[in-house]
């Protein structure tokens, strides 16, 4: 167990072992306090520390997980090229007042024999997008974040909407597990050109960087017209546009907010969101924009 205080006028523990973490998180349970639990894979940015922040200001103690989960990642390359930068990221917790943060190292989090991965059918859930694209991604997802939960066994669990199909595989992941936790879904936090933050943003070039903001461009582009354009209609202008040099689609969705089934007309659905992944290089980002809700 390690006591930071840098600059910021507070601190924050770092634990890398379990039992250290639960008996320090046993004591605040004791005492009446409710936990907040945020999971990331590092790297921090804005979008993390707003997650950080709503759970600083709805629990009384807000841990903070950064592991780089093996089991998510299906290209081996990816993995090897994930950004980690720990001494900007304790700072970066610090600044937005988390109390806890857990650092495992992968025999912490899967010792031997325990690296099977979650079996739970998540219906059509983990079919379309993400899941075409990323075999066996969710499974990893699921995998960790139940592990997670059973170590920290948060109250409340905060997760953004800019990975909004994960968001709808955990909260499967919950009701099929019955877990007792709270899932609270954080809105995207942008740059100023509308880029939604992301740890990979870090490796594009600076021409890259440039023709990013594209995406969210495009998405807004397909919600201004849902009015006068079918989905289908839009779904294939948003691929034009994202086909330019140096930059290719790799799906741009219009689903169901719930079932994220392909959405034909937009009266017979509730929520709609647009979703889209993008290659620039050898870097994929992702993105999505509430239509309807
Ligand atoms: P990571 O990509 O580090 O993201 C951690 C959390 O931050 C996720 O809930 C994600 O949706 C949220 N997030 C990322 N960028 C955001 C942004 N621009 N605005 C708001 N929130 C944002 O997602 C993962 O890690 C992993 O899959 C994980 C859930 C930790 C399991 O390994």
């Amino acid at each position: 167990m390690l006591g930071f205080s840098l600059q910021s006028p507070t601190y924050m523990y770092l634990f890398k072992k379990i039992t250290d973490l639960r008996r320090y998180l046993d004591l605040q349970k004791q005492a009446g306090k409710t936990i907040g639990f945020v999971p990331t894979m590092g790297a921090l940015h804005a979008g993390h520390a707003a997650l950080i922040r709503q759970s600083v200001s709805e629990t009384n103690c807000t841990v903070c997980s950064i592991f780089v989960n093996p089991t998510q990642f299906n290209e081996a390359a990816d993995l090897a090229k994930y950004p980690r930068t720990p001494e900007k990221d304790i700072d970066l917790l610090l600044q937005a007042g988390c109390t806890v943060l857990f650092m495992p190292d992968v025999s912490e989090v899967y010792p031997e024999g325990q690296l099977a991965p979650l079996k739970l059918d998540f219906g059509y859930l983990d079919q379309p997008m993400e899941g075409t694209h990323r075999p066996g991604h969710f499974a990893g997802v699921a995998q960790v974040v139940k592990r997670l939960l059973d170590i920290v066994q948060p109250d409340q669990l905060f997760m953004g909407q800019k990975d909004y199909q994960q968001f709808a595989i955990v909260q499967q992941m919950l009701a099929l597990t019955k877990l007792p936790v709270r899932l609270t879904m954080c809105t995207t936090v942008r740059e100023t050109d509308g880029l939604a933050m992301s740890s990979r943003n870090q490796r594009l070039s600076s021409e890259q960087r440039a023709l990013a903001p594209l995406i969210f461009q495009t998405l807004r582009e397909a919600k201004a017209n849902m009015h006068t354009e079918w989905p289908e209609a839009l779904k294939k202008a948003a691929r034009k546009a994202l086909s330019v040099e140096g930059m290719e689609p790799e799906y741009f969705e219009i689903v169901d907010g719930k079932t994220l089934l392909p959405v034909d007309i937009f009266e017979d659905h509730e929520t709609v969101v647009a979703c889209t992944a993008v290659r620039l290089g050898d870097v994929r980002l992702i993105d999505n924009l509430v239509m309807k809700t």
